[in-house]
């Protein structure tokens, strides 16, 4: 059987960085209000002309190098987002053109807020099935673009930015089982309940109004079903690997509000000093949080060879997941 395992990572967020006040003069707003409601202080904007592609292409290079892999190496590119340059070609085929690798698959994925966690499954899936053997797996957004700047009760939340990791099958030594020391992905689980799609939707899309839409949220209900939901899904990845929350090093999860990721963490009972966070500075970035959030904690030394990582993430649809690895 083969295993994931993960030989880098990358980021890139966008040069402009708006804070609390700054917003606060545009919409009726304060950093006393976001901070103590979400956490969040300030949040990167791509540039005028910067899109989801070229995020994503800053951190796949970031991320082959951490690797030490050359582009030519891959040979097969998964990219969540859920705000792709246009509507096709699949965002993911213009960063295989910028890397120059013609040929390889390569497509998007999108789960939106969970979509880098969808992303990963899907490419440790090929891992196992051995169709591919080295996969880049993105996560990028440009959300700044699908906001309502006169709405305050979204515009404050989300930011722009794309992580990237760098996937290789090895080779799962045998006869070690679930609670083995070899590192890469020990298990996904993936979620939706198409029922709520309208508490977290964009007003928009190609077969609807024909406009990129922005986005409409009934921000309570996210906020009781993201609870449960990854309540729910850091359990089931525990039992399902027969692990303790004490066996838990880093909890990397969606950095959608502070408020969230504690009641997360406090299931989990992990402290917050276990707890990766990135969201005071980069706000929600969808598909791009988690692997920001890693990259962040990998960059910085806090994640160690060898470690076990709860990547976690719930978004529109809505859709929700886990990936538990060991680093
Ligand atoms: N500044 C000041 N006041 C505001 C703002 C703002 N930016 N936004 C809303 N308000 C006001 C509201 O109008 C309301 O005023 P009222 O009482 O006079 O009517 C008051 O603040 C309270 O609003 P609520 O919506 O009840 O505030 P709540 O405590 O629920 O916090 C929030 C809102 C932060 C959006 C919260 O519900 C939340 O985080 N929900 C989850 C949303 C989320 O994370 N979405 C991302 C995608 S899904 C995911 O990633 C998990």
């Amino acid at each position: 059987m083969m295993k994931s395992v993960f030989i880098g990572c990358g980021a890139y967020l966008p040069q402009r960085k708006v804070s609390n006040d700054e917003l606060a003069a545009k919409v009726d707003t304060s950093d006393d209000w976001i901070v103590a409601r979400t956490g969040i202080s300030s949040r990167h904007i791509a540039a005028d002309g910067e899109m989801t592609s070229d995020l994503a292409h800053a951190a796949a290079v970031t991320a082959l190098s951490s690797a030490g892999m050359a582009a030519s190496e891959l040979d097969l590119i998964v990219l969540a987002t859920a705000t792709p340059d246009q509507t096709f070609p699949a965002t993911a085929t213009k960063v295989q053109a910028r890397l120059g690798v013609p040929g390889i698959p390569a497509f998007d994925v999108q789960a939106v807020c969970s979509g880098f966690i969808y992303a990963l499954a899907v490419a440790d899936n090929f891992i196992k099935a051995a169709q591919a053997r080295n996969v880049l797996v993105i996560g990028a957004e440009t959300f700044s673009r699908i906001l309502d700047w006169e709405d305050r009760t979204t515009c404050v939340l989300f930011g722009d930015g794309a992580g990237a990791v760098v996937l290789r099958a090895e080779d799962e030594v045998a006869g070690t089982g679930r609670r083995s020391d070899s590192r890469g992905i020990m298990s996904t689980h993936l979620h939706a309940d198409g029922r709520h799609h309208d508490m977290l939707y964009v007003d928009g899309g190609p077969s609807s109004t024909g406009t990129a839409g922005v986005i409409q949220m009934r921000g309570k209900e996210v906020f009781r079903h993201a609870v449960s939901n990854l309540a729910a899904v850091v359990t089931e990845a525990l039992e399902a690997n027969d692990l303790a929350p004490g066996d838990i090093n880093w909890l990397v999860p969606h950095q959608a509000n502070q408020r969230i990721i504690d009641h997360t963490a406090r299931k989990l009972k992990m402290p917050r000093e276990k707890v990766v966070l990135t969201v005071a500075e980069h706000g929600n970035t969808s598909a791009a949080s988690v692997p920001l959030a890693l990259n962040a904690a990998v960059s910085d030394g806090r994640i160690k060879q060898g470690d076990v990582i709860l990547m976690e993430a719930m978004g529109g649809g809505f859709t929700w997941g886990s990936v538990l690895a060991r680093w």
